[in-house]
């Protein structure tokens, strides 16, 4: 269980595009889905296979399929972006939703909550910027007490605040992610960050 920075040619070059802020809506979208692809290409790397017997069409042959069913939960609503990539590669998964806001305390308000069973599967939990961890802590203390087999946590961006606090509290949780980058300002934004990707991503700046 560990923190996984995913180091990647093509995931810094969609990062730094995702980070200019004259980057359009639409070309938001589109690098969500291409920097979402090789985030889960790795957080997906672990899951384990059992063996089978497929026919081709000459032949008997062994093969391995996925050993159980993966849980996605995306945090709303900034996780949301993450969901397409996620099922493009794995269009079984079942998905539950966490709906999240801060609130005046800038603590963790759950407005939604729709889980399916979790216990013993692998579960990722979707949100693209790890900032305070207030979110993240919110979620993976909720999945914990149904005993998922693994809980892991998939963000384009951390902080080193975030990402030291669940590493820390959670030493079992996986974090994948492509950058961990300076600090939080005083307003919990990452810098230099993306500005708000929720705003970014659903055009509501
Ligand atoms: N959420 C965002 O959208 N941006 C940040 O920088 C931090 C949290």
């Amino acid at each position: 269980m560990a923190l996984h920075i995913i180091n990647h040619p093509i995931a810094e070059h969609v990062l730094t595009n995702l980070r200019d802020r004259k980057t359009t809506q639409a070309e938001y979208h589109t690098l969500c889905r291409r920097i979402g692809t090789i985030l889960f290409t790795k957080a997906f790397e672990n899951l384990a296979l059992e063996s089978t017997t497929v026919t081709t069409p000459l032949c008997n042959c062994e093969g391995k399929i996925l050993a159980s069913d993966v849980v996605l939960i995306p945090i709303l609503r900034a996780g949301f972006a993450l969901l397409t990539p996620a099922l493009e590669l794995l269009p079984d998964a079942i998905v539950g939703y966490f709906g999240l806001q801060r609130n005046g305390e800038a603590k963790v308000e759950c407005y939604y909550q729709k889980l399916p069973p979790v216990t013993d599967m692998d579960v990722f939990i979707l949100d693209p910027m790890l900032a305070t961890g207030n979110s993240a802590h919110f979620a993976i203390r909720m999945l914990q007490n149904f005993q998922p087999k693994s809980i892991n946590f998939v963000s384009i961006l951390g902080a080193p605040e975030g990402i030291r606090r669940i590493m820390d509290e959670f030493p079992l949780v996986n974090i994948f992610t492509i950058a961990m980058d300076k600090e939080l300002n005083e307003k919990n934004f990452i810098v230099p960050g993306l500005g708000d990707f929720g705003d970014r991503f659903h055009g509501t700046l």
